[in-house]
């Protein structure tokens, strides 16, 4: 099944390539169709720092006010061995090797396109991280919903930001991270709110509340984790990033995560819940979610991508000879892709006809 995610990544990747970002255009119905996961939330709840456990590596700017200022597409691969290594769409002949240098860079490709303004931008930072130690996945960070504009802001960012958030999260395909902070009031969650609007049962929402260890002294989240406060179709997953004392002491994810484990298990209110709470729970979740929804799909997906074989040939047989190479290079990678998923389809189906688990 890992096969599966990670065939799903590539025809993504060779997708966006081709420069499908899933507007109109080449092949929308596919990338549509493909399943990503997006962390939706207000301001400083903490989505950059999910998402920086479930991948487990320092690598995206956080912080107080709005440090995420363009959505950022995240494609996690599994490799089987070697160091991990990124490679971000705009630099393509570029890895990194050191995720300081990659954090630089989302933050210096942030302000290339906005200015070192704290203006926003729909346009996508695409990146892709290859390590032994990740679960296939893809990930989008969003900047977070606010109430106001700040300095320098136009009036428009509010509804600016709303709306972008919105065309993401509305695509059936998207599984929303819902990230509400432990330390405001669940009623005033701009993720429950936007979240439930676009996706009323919660079919495909997670909710995540971050920031346990700042709640008010007397006070705890076993309400809310337990489902009483925001009943969810998921059971909500309590998490402990670092703190902004530790961001600035530069204290490591393995510390981090250790800390993490320890606040569920060693706190007397949490400890009944700490086999489901924190990170690595997160990330274990979300991919076997992943594999559900694939599965699900696979009739689907395979008579779009034998529509798309078809479509790809159509095209290269029109374009004739010569095709510019880079044109005839990109569509032949993604028809070779296209094929060996239509392979993958065809031999899942079988297992499932022939009653085995693949
Ligand atoms: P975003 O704006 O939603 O992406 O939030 P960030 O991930 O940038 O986090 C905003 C600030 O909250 C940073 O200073 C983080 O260190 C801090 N923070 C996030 N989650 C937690 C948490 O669970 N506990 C504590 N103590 N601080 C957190
Ligand atoms: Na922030
Ligand atoms: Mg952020």
């Amino acid at each position: 099944m890992e096969n599966l995610i990670s065939l799903v990544n590539k025809i993504q990747r060779a997708c966006t390539a081709l420069g499908d970002h899933g507007e109109e255009g080449a092949m929308p119905t596919l990338w549509d169709s493909l399943p990503a996961i997006a962390v939706v939330g207000g301001q400083s709840s903490g989505k950059s720092s999910v998402l920086e456990s479930v991948v487990g590596k320092d690598f995206l700017p956080r912080g107080s006010g709005i440090v995420t200022r363009r959505p950022l597409v995240l494609q996690l691969h599994k490799i089987d061995e070697g160091r991990e290594y990124a490679e971000f769409m705009h630099l393509p002949r570029k890895r990194f090797a050191d995720f300081a240098a990659v954090r630089q860079e989302i933050s210096d490709e942030t302000d290339r396109e906005t200015g070192r303004s704290k203006a926003i931008s729909t346009v996508p930072i695409h990146l892709s991280i290859f390590s032994p130690n990740v679960v296939n996945l893809t990930l989008i960070d969003l900047p977070g919903l606010t109430k106001v504009a700040v300095d320098g802001q136009p009036e428009s960012t509010v509804k600016d930001i709303d709306d972008m958030v919105r065309s993401f999260i509305e695509k059936p395909n998207c599984i929303i991270l819902a990230i509400s902070p432990a330390n405001q009031d669940l009623a005033t969650s701009d993720a429950i709110k936007i979240s439930r609007e676009v996706d009323p049962k919660g079919e495909r929402t997670f909710g995540v509340l971050t920031k346990i260890d700042l709640m008010d002294q007397g006070t705890n989240a076993v309400d809310i984790l337990e489902g009483r406060s925001y009943k969810l179709q998921f059971p909500w997953i309590g998490v402990v990033n670092r703190s902004q004392a530790d961001i600035n002491k530069s204290v490591d994810m393995i510390a981090a995560r250790r800390r993490e484990r320890e606040y569920f298990s060693s706190s007397p209110e949490y400890r009944h819940l700490a086999n489901r709470m924190g990170s690595e729970h997160l990330g274990r979740v979300l991919s076997k979610h992943l594999e559900v929804v694939i599965k699900s799909r696979i009739p689907g997906l395979q008579s779009l991508v034998s529509k798309t074989i078809g479509e790809l040939e159509a095209e290269l047989s029109r374009l004739g000879k010569p095709i510019a190479a880079d044109t005839g290079g990109k569509l032949y990678v993604i028809m070779e892709i296209s094929r060996t998923f239509d392979q993958i389809f065809k031999e899942h189906l079988d297992g499932v006809r022939s009653g085995g688990e693949k």
